[in-house]
């Protein structure tokens, strides 16, 4: 299509050979969990590289806590909303618990509805046993790219005895370069690395191809994944040592909630300004 003139050219869209790219070059990549068409588009726009559609809605918007109650039909609703908003970024989708693990034709059936259902550009899963290389490969053979995630996988929290840092000692930490290695092998274009001792994050990232992205993983990874309410700072109760807040929308909401509510009690608003 001809560029009108004087018009700047639309921002390349990012894809997953990006994202190899991107690990060639030692480019930081940068990803945000959002889960709306608003908050998704001012993500874009801020430039971010990849926007994930998290599972940690279940936590984040909707109160739970844990991720496991979350559903298939929630993240369908939130993905493609989040659709909406973005047309730059590369869009990952989560695929909820037990959605996944029971078989590698349900995960095909699931990831195929999600995919269809959103048109986002890939998925996120958890895990790096045999079993999910088996589904990871199935899913990228039918065409769907896939993110891996190892470290603390919240789905998984109950097994791992809450929300702690893995992988400290020898075997747990060559277990998950053998993770990160099955995933890379069954065609993963890349790993979220979740709480994970820095030392161990840079040695995974130096053990695979595929780029990783680190929450709670030090500055060695390949790129920085933060929930986008956690890094504007708006779950102020929310206090992990790896946060780092980027604004404080809690106290900017409760304060303009606080004045709207007196300007209303005081019938200052709406004055004649804003009036028909
Ligand atoms: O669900 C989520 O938001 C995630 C990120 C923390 C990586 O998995």
């Amino acid at each position: 299509m001809s560029q009108a003139a004087g018009s700047a050219p639309a921002p390349k869209k990012v894809t997953v050979r990006s994202f190899a790219q991107a690990k060639e070059r030692r480019e930081p990549l940068v990803m945000v969990a959002a889960y709306d068409a608003l908050f998704a588009r001012l993500s874009d726009e801020g430039g971010v590289d990849a926007i994930l559609v998290g599972d940690s809605l279940g936590n984040v918007v909707a109160g739970l806590d844990t991720t496991l109650p979350v559903t298939l039909e929630q993240m369908i609703y939130h993905g493609a909303a989040a659709r909406r908003g973005t047309s730059r970024a590369l869009l990952v989708v989560d695929m909820p618990f037990l959605t996944y693990q029971v078989s590698v034709e349900r995960a095909l059936l699931n990831c195929g509805r999600v995919m269809q259902e959103t048109q986002c550009d890939a998925l996120k899963l958890e895990g790096g046993s045999p079993e999910m290389e088996a589904t990871v490969r199935a899913l990228v053979r039918a065409g769907m790219p896939v993110m891996g995630h190892l470290g603390f996988t919240p789905q998984s929290v109950h097994v791992l005895g809450g929300f702690r840092v893995q992988g400290r000692g020898d075997d747990a930490a060559q277990r998950m370069i053998d993770e990160a290695r099955r995933l890379e092998d069954a065609g993963a274009f890349s790993i979220v690395l979740e709480l994970v001792p820095a030392d161990l994050a840079a040695r995974v990232t130096a053990a695979v191809s595929i780029p990783t992205i680190g929450i709670g993983a030090g500055v060695g990874c390949d790129g920085q994944v933060l929930v986008l309410p956690d890094l504007l700072g708006l779950t102020d109760g929310f206090t992990p040592k790896f946060l780092k807040r980027y604004a404080s929308m809690a106290e900017t909401t409760r304060d303009a909630v606080r004045r709207f509510a007196e300007e209303v009690r005081t019938r200052t608003y709406p004055g004649d300004e804003h009036a028909f």
